[in-house]
């Protein structure tokens, strides 16, 4: 075990532990995704609901998440292993591995359709399209099957690169560059949007809660969404935290990361909606709002050859530094357990993605009759991890670390052995043992048709 300590990779600094936590936080689930599933849900009474779970549920999860990694320095299935040997909580390890499997195949799918788009703005291909001609480019290109394809592969192999460079070659790096400048160019499209003519009622719809929009459905989404931007619930950060130093602060890391995440999800919202609203498109139109709304406004403001070809570049390094938060779950799952070098397990997990990632990529196109429940292979990913396995990996994180680590555990790794004060503790302890696992079971039972709210 001293041996694996010893040679196991580490982040160097507290910048760069945050760097490249947020780094996984902050991505397409921000950006892409937020924005659409604030659009399906109506607005502004989803936006409440989904803060409430980010402070009340995502936050001590993600905590409970750093607590397992630090204290165990080991990959998510290893750290359950060493912290209840004999005991089948390794199971929700397993679970995280299989979760990362789904979410990086239809995750990389559309961080690929971002490499299109870098590729579009570079050649000025929205440039005269009217708002029409700009949707059906995107339908067009998402059925097609080789360039979605090219893109996929690109992405992943992007994503393997950095990962064989490591934890703080590779990773930290990498982040520590990229995730300033994606705030910076938010910003400046924010300011962007929300001056154009006709842009209140994006404001409105973000920011004025409408109740009677909110089903049992809205909720589970708003968890699910939830779990998903925070990267919590397969532990992604069971793994990033088992290579934070001992002297870093749990607490305060994992608020800088929830605050950094929320307030990028909301500037999305701000830099997307006003301008959906401006330019008539509808809110609720799916997981196309971004590469269709966006252009858009692209080629109407001034020097938007140059934001666009920004703004998707670093909508890719966004996905990219959360792809390879994803692909780290599995190396390392297969570094430490498995006993592969990093190489070799980076490019098994690579291409063991790559299968299901190529059933996704598909989805609209040659694949577009292969149904389950009527969702297509992309969708039905989407759904059973962002709103089944993660929610129940959370659910059964909080468990662990308040019913079965305990709390002087709890307490000792969360005050660096009792070095720092954590005025938080009581406040922790009761969300973990009971409000938490009651709020996610609630959302399941009734997701399940168990229970009516
Ligand atoms: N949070 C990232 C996003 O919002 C995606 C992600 C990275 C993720 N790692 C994860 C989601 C782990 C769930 C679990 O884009």
């Amino acid at each position: 075990m001293s041996e694996i300590l010893n040679t196991r990779d580490s982040f160097g600094s507290k910048f760069g532990v945050i760097a490249a936590t947020a780094g996984s936080a902050i991505g397409l689930g921000n950006i892409w995704r937020f924005p659409y599933v604030v659009g399906e849900n109506g607005g502004g009474a989803f936006l409440i609901i989904y803060l409430a779970f980010v402070l009340a549920i995502g936050l001590p999860v993600m905590l409970s998440e750093f607590i397992i990694g630090r204290s165990s320095q080991r990959n998510a299935f290893g750290a359950f292993k060493v912290l209840a040997p004999g005991k089948p909580w390794y199971l929700v390890g397993v679970m995280g591995v299989v979760a990362a499997f789904m979410i990086l195949s239809f995750y990389t799918a559309v961080a690929g359709w971002t490499l299109e788009y870098i590729y579009q703005s570079f050649a000025n291909g929205f440039a005269g399209k009217s708002s029409a001609e700009l949707s059906s480019m995107f339908t067009d290109f998402r059925s097609e099957s080789w360039r979605p394809l090219l893109w996929f592969f690109v992405f992943m192999a992007m994503t393997a690169l950095v990962i064989i460079a490591g934890v703080k070659n590779g990773i930290e790096k990498y982040t520590k560059i990229l995730m300033p400048v994606l705030l910076v160019i938010l910003v400046v499209l924010c300011i962007r949007s929300v001056t154009l003519e006709g842009a209140t009622g994006g404001l409105e719809f973000l920011f004025k809660p409408d109740f009677s929009k909110i089903t049992a459905r809205t909720v589970l989404e708003a968890l699910g969404q939830a779990f998903f931007s925070l990267s919590i619930g397969m532990g992604t950060l069971i793994t990033y935290s088992s290579y934070v130093s001992k002297k870093e602060t749990l607490g305060s890391i994992s608020f800088s990361v929830a605050v950094a995440d929320t307030m990028i999800a909301i500037l999305a919202g701000v830099a997307i909606f006003p301008a959906v609203f401006a330019f008539g498109i509808e809110p609720g139109s799916g997981e196309g709002l971004v590469y269709i709304t966006l252009p858009n406004i692209f080629q109407q403001m001034a020097g938007g050859y140059v934001f666009s070809l920004l703004f998707f570049l670093l909508l890719g390094v966004a996905a990219l530094t959360s792809t390879i938060s994803v692909l780290e779950v599995i190396v390392a799952y297969f570094v430490e357990e498995l006993k592969l070098s990093r190489k070799k397990a980076t490019w098994l997990a690579t291409g063991s993605v790559s299968v299901v990632g190529i059933m996704c990529t598909l989805s609209w196109g040659a694949m577009k009759n292969v149904e389950l429940f009527g969702m297509n292979v992309f969708s039905l990913l989407d759904f059973i991890s962002a709103n089944i396995l993660l929610p129940l990996g959370g659910l059964l994180i909080v468990v662990f670390v308040g019913w079965f680590l305990g709390r002087n555990k709890a307490k000792a790794e969360l005050s660096n052995e009792g070095r720092l004060k954590v005025v938080y503790f009581p406040a922790f302890m009761m969300i973990v043992k009971f409000i938490a696992p009651i709020a996610i079971a609630l959302v399941f039972l009734q997701q399940i048709g168990l229970i009516r709210l």
